[in-house]
């Protein structure tokens, strides 16, 4: 069915319904990430319910915000960025659709799934085979429209943005199908393929690349295209866009054995693991860099644009947990933080200050244009402004909170008494860490508050838009 806001030339119809479902998706997954975070403080929250329990519901928080909010967000953002700059129409509308509803289906099995303890067991891949298969169609459907799209583009150049999605979207592919691969015993049930430090060493190959291409970069890809728009700046070097994409894609996925420090992993590619980690923030930076640059002459906007602060606050967390990544991969400062809530601190400021704010300022962009208006001309500034400053104190609360506890944690766990028992036992270090453990809740809740107005926002953006396309068509 055709609306007011169908546009004559390109399909953002996928569009509008991929940037609505991820305000939705959002707030549905960091809902459940409080609950959580309150259930670690008082646990009586498990309401000794087995499908409310902390175990079932924690990939549930974690599948839903990357791959629900962040996939929506990305499966938006990369149709539009990929119209506008071959201006073309997507390559096919029929895939478009599937992908949409495909990946909408892929959602819910999972919410029902997860809470039910059906899980094959691996991080960020828990999903059972049948879902396992949904996934796949959906993601060789994206692939084949978007790189489609780019086939039969009018546009002789490739904007950089694109290069970030389609390594992006090649890359999941593969490694969700590797990693995935297993022996079905029933229809909830399936094992992998790998056994032992096989697993372990396939499973964080795919861990830490779903970090490396689907929370960055795709996300580089909303930043390539976003920043210079919402600065009304070219990027600051295209050299050097070109430069870190090769050389973040080419070391990314030779760092993923910093997951597996100590482990059963042969010693050489621990050390391995950590040097390409070490190496990463280079390529990583450049991004960062040249996000930032892209503002010179235009700082001044920063004072009344809060669109164009989400997406310079982004960068910054970005520049931040890249650096903190490097740092943490290093042997001797992994023996401090690993397994402790510094990891948790490093993935949220990730998460929530790159990856949640670059795709606020993405959709505060966007959503307006998708339904007739000018870029970010939505309902409210002034809300957009309310949403920015609960959406940094939530993360730097959140942050600061796992900080303190993951050091303390650290240090508690490895001290010993002159006769060389535990001087803590693992007990009093979560007592410890309750403090803690209340901030983040508090971190939390600011940050779902803002994305509650960020709902609200739109929510009147669309009817206003809507009262305005009936006034026009009543008279015409
Ligand atoms: C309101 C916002 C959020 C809150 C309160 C929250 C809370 C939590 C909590 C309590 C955990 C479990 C920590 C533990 O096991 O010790 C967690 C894990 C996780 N969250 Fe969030 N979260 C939020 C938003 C997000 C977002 C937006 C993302 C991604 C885009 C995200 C990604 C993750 C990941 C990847 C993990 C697993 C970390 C690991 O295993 O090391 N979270 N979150
Ligand atoms: C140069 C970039 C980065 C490097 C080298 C890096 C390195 C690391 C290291 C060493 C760990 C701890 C592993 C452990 O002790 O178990 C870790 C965990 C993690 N990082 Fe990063 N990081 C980087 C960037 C990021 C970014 C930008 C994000 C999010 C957007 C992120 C998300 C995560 C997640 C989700 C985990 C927890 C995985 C788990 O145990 O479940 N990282 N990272």
């Amino acid at each position: 069915m055709s609306t007011a806001f169908d546009h004559p030339e390109y399909n953002y119809k996928v569009v509008r319904q991929f940037a609505i479902m991820t305000v939705v998706w959002g707030i549905v997954g960091m809902a459940v990430g409080v609950l959580i975070a309150a259930q670690l403080a008082w646990p009586e929250l498990n309401f000794d319910t087995p499908w409310l329990s902390f175990g079932r519901i924690r990939p549930l928080h974690t599948n839903t915000v990357i791959f629900a909010f962040g996939g929506c967000a990305l499966f938006a953002t990369s149709y539009y960025i990929v119209q506008r700059t071959c201006r073309v129409r997507l390559f096919s509308d029929t895939l478009a659709s599937f992908t949409f509803w495909g990946w909408q289906a892929v959602i819910v099995a999972a919410a029902i799934t997860l809470p039910m303890g059906m899980t094959s067991t691996k991080e960020y891949a828990e999903l059972e085979w049948p879902i396992d298969i949904l996934v796949t169609l959906v993601w060789v459907s994206y692939c084949v429209n978007f790189l489609g799209t780019l086939a039969i583009r009018k546009e002789s150049h490739i904007y950089v943005a694109n290069w970030f999605f389609a390594a992006f979207m090649i890359m999941i592919a593969i490694l969700y199908v590797v990693n995935n691969l297993a022996v079905p015993v029933s229809l909830t049930k399936s094992y992998s393929v790998y056994a032992g430090t096989i697993d372990a060493m396939i499973q964080w190959w795919w861990g830490h690349n779903a970090v490396g291409f689907f929370l960055t970069a795709g996300f580089l890809g909303i930043m390539y295209y976003f920043v210079p728009k919402q600065a009304g700046r070219p990027v600051y070097s295209y050299r050097l866009s070109i430069v870190h994409f090769w050389a973040l894609i080419s070391i990314y996925v030779w760092a993923g054995a910093h997951h597996l420090h100590y482990s059963a992993l042969p010693d050489w590619a621990q050390t391995s693991g950590m040097v390409m980690s070490l190496i990463l923030l280079a390529p990583s930076w450049g991004g960062m860099i040249n996000g930032m640059m892209t503002l010179s002459g235009a700082w001044h906007k920063l004072r009344t644009d809060p669109i164009l602060r989400f997406l310079v606050v982004s960068l910054s967390f970005y520049g931040m947990s890249t650096f903190e990544g490097p740092m943490m991969a290093i042997k001797t400062v992994n023996a401090l933080s690993h397994n402790t809530d510094w990891t948790i601190g490093h993935v949220h400021s990730g998460a929530l200050g790159w990856v949640a704010m670059v795709s606020i300022g993405a959709l505060y962009h966007l959503i307006p244009i998708m339904f007739g208006r000018k870029a970010g001309e939505m309902y409210s500034t002034s809300l957009i402004n309310l949403h920015f400053w609960l959406a940094t104190i939530g993360t730097v609360l959140y942050i600061v909170a796992m900080w303190v506890n993951g050091i303390m944690q650290g240090l508690m766990w490895r001290a010993v008494n002159e006769d060389g028992t535990l001087t803590y036992s693992f007990v009093e270090s979560v007592e410890a860490s309750h403090g803690g453990y209340v901030v983040r809740v508090i971190g939390g809740a600011f940050f779902l508050t803002g994305m509650l107005i960020m709902l609200f926002n739109v929510y009147m953006t669309t009817r206003d838009a809507k009262r305005e396309a009936n006034a026009v068509a009543a008279q015409a």
